[in-house]
């Protein structure tokens, strides 16, 4: 069978040092949450955040609801085409409540600012971001957070394509229990 582990050029995280990531990350937004009057409401960006919103939400012991938006820029390329849509809206409603936006990289800055923006016409009453990865060299757009909204992140990434724990080349990639670097050959015909 064709091995996943072969595609990669090295691996930049691996499931133990994301664990651990993940677990102090939850810690920090529990804290800052336990005092807050408004009800919280996390949403992840599908597809590629589903594994850290799972790994993230079962470690905040505080009551959440859990959403879904699934937002489309990168389609089977690995250059952003510029303008994400939203695809699929949320369905809870997240007036007057605080919003986490839950994502697994923030490159260009294009996807969870128009997240932001959208949550905000929403009447949400802050607008968080918790991200996985930040590729800061590629920022595009500066993130405006809203109101007394924060700017968690995991680590900062450095500009490789990386593939793993949610995050796709083609779609593939997504189940690595791993941050790794794609070989050029996998993505450079
Ligand atoms: C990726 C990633 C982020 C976004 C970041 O999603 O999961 O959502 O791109 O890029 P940006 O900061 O330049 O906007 P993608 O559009 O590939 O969809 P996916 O999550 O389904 O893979
Ligand atoms: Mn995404
Ligand atoms: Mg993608």
């Amino acid at each position: 069978a064709p091995s996943l582990d072969g595609d990669m050029e090295r691996i930049l995280w691996t499931e133990a040092e994301i664990a651990a990531r993940v677990a102090e990350l939850a810690s920090e937004v529990s804290e800052d949450l336990k005092e807050s009057a408004a009800p919280v409401a996390v949403v992840g960006v599908a597809t590629g955040a589903f594994l850290f919103l799972a790994d993230l939400v079962k470690r905040i012991a505080l009551p959440v609801t859990v959403d879904i938006v699934r937002v489309e820029s990168y389609g089977a390329s690995t250059e952003s085409s510029g303008s994400p849509r939203i695809s699929s809206d949320i369905k809870l409603d997240v007036k007057g409540k605080h919003v986490i936006l839950v994502e697994d990289i923030v490159d260009t800055g294009k996807t969870i600012s128009l997240l932001i923006s959208h949550m905000q016409s929403k009447g949400a009453c802050t607008v968080s971001v918790c991200t996985f990865l930040d590729k800061p060299a590629r920022r595009k757009v500066h993130v405006e957070l809203f109101g007394d909204g924060k700017f968690y992140r995991g680590f900062e990434c450095p500009d490789y394509f990386i593939v793993g724990y949610g995050m796709d080349f083609a779609e593939l990639y997504r189940n690595l229990p791993y941050i790794g670097v794609l070989k050029e050959e996998k993505y450079k015909l």
